[in-house]
């Protein structure tokens, strides 16, 4: 079983991974009352050590070996997409509720058997999808009631991140499974779930600059929903001028531009209405974890992992339809058939 904290006592927090995500996590974790941060864990000793005297906790370079010595309600799970081994399924066992960041693995075969640790144990989840919690996200799905939406186009558009894992596929999964990935999930958040999937990737631009880059300089994947919704996302990762990311839905009489993380922009025809974002998605997602962890009450986690894992199935089917040129029906993997098909159908 999770542990739920009695009678309001500290939720004691681990880490496993403490680059720069971690760092965000733990900059808002700072901040929550109740949070005690009891160990930290990175493959970089000296990261890990780093962490530990910056949060005066102990800190390990073996996760197994945390989990052992360690007690804790909770654990971040903040790796590079490649390094999801048994640290989730390790930490259910131990009833230690997970926080893990998106992609939350790279494979739909590791995503079932978390969640079937999450069930069988009672866990509390979280993946690190912030954009959920934007105050006008809230104010979209309001604005979007009721209403007949014609097209959506989502976009990442964006320069490439340096750390030695994103270049590889194997690693990061490429852009649409790492990056681009919150668009994806934004659309699934917005306009439900998807039935098919048809990408084109192309390449010529980074992997002649970066060595061992073997992933795309960009792709155009059209997503069909059950609502019969069209969209097609864009990612590019080429840039090296400022880009852009976000959705433009063009509704019946009027459209919206999502400006990713920052605005919306409402245009009908002699108006137009902006609206920036006025919270701090981070803060709201670190509290509500905690305090679902607290409580035992998750229903108001916008992003459970089991949800996370549709969005990184629909990402995945993109880039098999990348590589067979050929549409790709979701669920693609089959992840129906198994225990989780409750969630799944949804
Ligand atoms: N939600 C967001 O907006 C957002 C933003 C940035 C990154 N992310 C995601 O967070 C994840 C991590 O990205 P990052 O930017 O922090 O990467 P990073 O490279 O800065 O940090 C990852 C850390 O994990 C450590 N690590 C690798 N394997 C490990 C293992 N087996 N055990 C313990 N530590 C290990 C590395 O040494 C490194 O310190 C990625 O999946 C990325 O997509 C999410």
């Amino acid at each position: 079983m999770g542990f739920v904290i009695e009678g309001g006592g500290m939720v004691k927090v681990g880490f496993i991974g403490t680059g720069g995500i971690a760092q965000y996590h733990l900059s808002k974790l700072v901040n929550i009352k109740d949070v005690k941060l009891v160990a930290m864990c990175d493959v970089n000793e000296e990261r890990a050590k780093k962490a530990g005297e910056d949060y005066k906790c102990p800190y390990y370079t073996d996760y197994k070996e945390m989990f052992k010595k360690e007690k804790m309600d909770a654990c971040y799970i903040c790796l590079p997409p490649f390094a999801h081994e048994e640290q989730e399924t390790i930490a259910c066992e131990k009833g230690i509720n997970i926080f893990v960041e998106k992609p939350i693995a790279l494979s739909m075969e590791k995503a079932k058997e978390v969640i079937e640790a999450i069930k069988k144990n009672k866990i509390v989840s979280a993946a690190g999808y912030q954009d959920r919690y934007l105050d006008i996200i809230d104010r979209l799905k309001q604005l979007l009631k009721g209403k007949k939406v014609g097209i959506v186009l989502g976009y990442w558009m964006g320069g490439f991140p340096m750390v030695y894992w994103w270049r590889e596929k194997k690693l990061s999964g490429g852009q649409a499974v790492e990056q681009t990935t919150h668009i994806f999930d934004m659309m699934r958040n917005l306009f439900g779930e998807v039935e098919e999937v048809y990408a084109q990737g192309t390449s010529g631009i980074m992997n002649v600059k970066v060595e061992k880059c073997d992933i795309e300089d960009a792709s155009a994947v059209t997503l069909k929903f059950k609502s019969g919704l069209v969209a097609t996302i864009f990612s590019a990762d080429f840039l090296d001028y400022p880009g852009k990311a976000g959705l433009d839905i063009f509704c019946e009489g009027f459209s919206i531009e999502y400006q990713e993380r920052k605005s919306i922009k409402i245009i009908e025809p002699g108006r137009h209405e902006f609206i920036a974002v006025a919270n701090d998605p981070g803060m709201v997602e670190n509290e509500i974890f905690i305090e679902a962890v607290k409580t035992g009450d998750a229903s108001k986690i916008r992003s459970p992992y089991e949800d996370a894992a549709k969005s990184l199935e629909v990402t995945l089917a993109a880039n098999e339809s990348m590589k067979t040129g050929k549409p790709v029906k979701v669920p693609y993997f089959n992840i129906k058939e198994a225990f989780c098909k409750d969630i799944l159908d949804k």
